[in-house]
Order: C-alpha cells, then sequence, then structure tokens
C-alpha cells in the first residue's frame, strides 16, 4: 500500500482511498469480490444484513484470495450489525428476542464465522438505534467487541443528525473512527456533518455517491472538468470526494469501472475545480 492510497484513522487503522461494496451481490458476491481485489481494490464493506449482504460468499473470496497469496491481513474489511428494523424477518442473523447486547454478539460472532477472520478492521452499526438509552447499550457492546479485539475500531451509518452524532461521542467511551452515509442532496450533502468529522477525526464514507447524482455527473461543470482531464464524470466525482476527505464506496460490477475507479489517483483536481464542485453540492 502506498501512503496516497490510505487515509490513516485515529486508531492507526489504514483505510484505502476507495472501498469496495458488496451489497445486492447476491451468490455472485465472491466471485465479484475476488475480481475486485485481483483488479486492486484492498478494501471491503460488508454487513449482517442477508436481505441485501451475502457475508458468507465475501468469506469465500478471501479465503480464494489467501490461496491466492493475498493475506486477510493485507485487506481492510468492515461489516454492520444491523438492527431489527433493517432486517427481513425470515433471515435475522441474531435472536431478536434477546437483549440488544446479545443480538450484537451474536451477529458478530456470525459475522466472523461468515467472512473466516478473527477480527475486522472496523464494526459499523448500520443506523442509530432508537430509544437513546438502547442506542448507547448497543455501542457498549460494541465497545466490548472493540476491547477483545474483535474490531480495530467501530463505526456508524446512517447518522445524519449532527446533534445525535455529538451527544453520542460525548456519552461513549470509544467514539466512532468512521460515519457511513448516504452522499445526496437531501441531506445538503452532509456539508456541516462532513466538516465536524473532519475535525474529530471520524472519516466519512458515501455511498449512493453515483445513484444519487445524476445531475451532479451530467453538469457542465462536471463534464467540462471530465473533458479537461480526460476522465469519466465519475472519475471526477469520486476524485473530487477523495480530495475532500471522503472514502466513497463503489459496488461496480464492471471491470471497465472498477479500473476507472481505481484510477482516480492518476489525476488531480485543482482548487478551482474543486471549488466549482463544492458550488454545485448546495
Ligand atoms: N450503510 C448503508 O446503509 C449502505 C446502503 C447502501 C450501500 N451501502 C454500501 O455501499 C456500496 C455501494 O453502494 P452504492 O449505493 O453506492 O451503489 P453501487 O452498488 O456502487 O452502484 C452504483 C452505480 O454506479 C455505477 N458505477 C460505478 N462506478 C462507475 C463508473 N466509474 N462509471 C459509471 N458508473 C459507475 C454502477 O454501475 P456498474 O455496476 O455498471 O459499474 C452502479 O449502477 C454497497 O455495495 C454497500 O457496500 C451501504
Amino acid at each position: 500500500m502506498e501512503e496516497t492510497q490510505y487515509i490513516t484513522s485515529i486508531n492507526g487503522v489504514k483505510i484505502p482511498y476507495l472501498i469496495y461494496g458488496t451489497a445486492w451481490k447476491k451468490n455472485y458476491t465472491a466471485f465479484m469480490v475476488e475480481k475486485a481485489v485481483q483488479e486492486g481494490f484492498f478494501g471491503i464493506d460488508t454487513a449482517a444484513q442477508p436481505k441485501h449482504y451475502n457475508e458468507a460468499e465475501v468469506g469465500i473470496a478471501l479465503n480464494n484470495l489467501k490461496e491466492q497469496g493475498i493475506k486477510r491481513e493485507s485487506l481492510y474489511l468492515q461489516t454492520k450489525f444491523t438492527p431489527l428494523s433493517g432486517q427481513d424477518p425470515s433471515s435475522i442473523p441474531y435472536d431478536k428476542n434477546l437483549p440488544i447486547e446479545v443480538q450484537i454478539f451474536q451477529s458478530f460472532e456470525n459475522s466472523k464465522k461468515n467472512l473466516q477472520t478473527s477480527y475486522v478492521d472496523t464494526l459499523i452499526l448500520h443506523s442509530p438505534i432508537d430509544p437513546y438509552p438502547v442506542m448507547l447499550r448497543a455501542w457498549k457492546a460494541m465497545e466490548s467487541i472493540q476491547e477483545a479485539k474483535g474490531a480495530l475500531q467501530l463505526g456508524i451509518s446512517n447518522c445524519y443528525d449532527l446533534d445525535f452524532l455529538k451527544q453520542l461521542c460525548k456519552d461513549v467511551s470509544i467514539k466512532p473512527a468512521v460515519v457511513q452515509n448516504r452522499f445526496y442532496q437531501e441531506t445538503n450533502y452532509d456539508k456541516e456533518l462532513r466538516a465536524w468529522c473532519a475535525q474529530n477525526d471520524i472519516i466519512y464514507q458515501s455511498f449512493w455517491t453515483i445513484t444519487a447524482n445524476p445531475h451532479i455527473l451530467s453538469s457542465d461543470t462536471v463534464e467540462g472538468i471530465a473533458q479537461t482531464h480526460s476522465r469519466t464524470p465519475a472519475q471526477v466525482l469520486f476524485r473530487y470526494l477523495n480530495q475532500s476527505g471522503v472514502t466513497p464506496l463503489t459496488g461496480t460490477t464492471s471491470k471497465t469501472h472498477m479500473r476507472q475507479d481505481l484510477s482516480i489517483l492518476d489525476f488531480e483536481l485543482s482548487p478551482l475545480e474543486l471549488e466549482k464542485i463544492t458550488t454545485l453540492l448546495s
């Protein structure tokens, strides 16, 4: 890993500049993950949420890659605990009738088994939990997983309320090192939240980056910048995020797009170009 290829978190965890997302790939997840790593991805995102992710297939890919000489430790791996509200009732990876702490421990044990690993780099809470006292109990359970070295650090996803995030950071012993959010207009692209994360050593990861922003990608500004650099609009948006301290996720299934996404470090946007795109995102 070259230094420009990752951001080092507050816990010393190296987070790649681009993470490969494994949602919605069903029984071709292993094939896609193997391909993605062979193409050059070294960060993988999954979740203990069988409705959208096939963690066991990610584990199969990791095992195949190990046989090809790519060690687990050379990859960045993150998974999530998905609260009951995000699960399909027919495939919950824990006993929903047990206390939240036990749900988290069961889910995580299952994740480790699926992923054929003894630890994950980041364990992410898929969404905030209501009511807040239960949220704090859940976080404490996740902290104990980190303390037992099952996870090197913790994160939270779908967390769009900055006041909530600030409160959480005040109330817990181990603060989130990662926030993973949908990058879209409805939240004003989390502008304030991202700035606060940057000031507080929290790495912001974006998803829905391409899907939610066709108007940005087809704008004259982004198309013009893309032409200047002989790149695609998607590459420009990913590079913009990258230069702005954001780690995008991409779940592309296309080899061409994998290569395009991975090659965003080969060009650099000027301060004026960055400013023009920032203006678009408001
Ligand atoms: N925390 C959460 O709640 C949450 C929710 C959703 C997703 N996620 C994570 O985020 C990952 C990414 O999901 P996503 O929602 O951002 O969508 P995605 O699965 O990455 O899909 C994005 C779309 O962008 C296209 N694409 C990718 N690179 C491109 C390029 N260079 N040029 C043109 N098109 C390109 C893809 O098409 P092709 O396949 O044809 O390239 C696809 O249609 C998921 O796999 C999952 O791990 C997390």
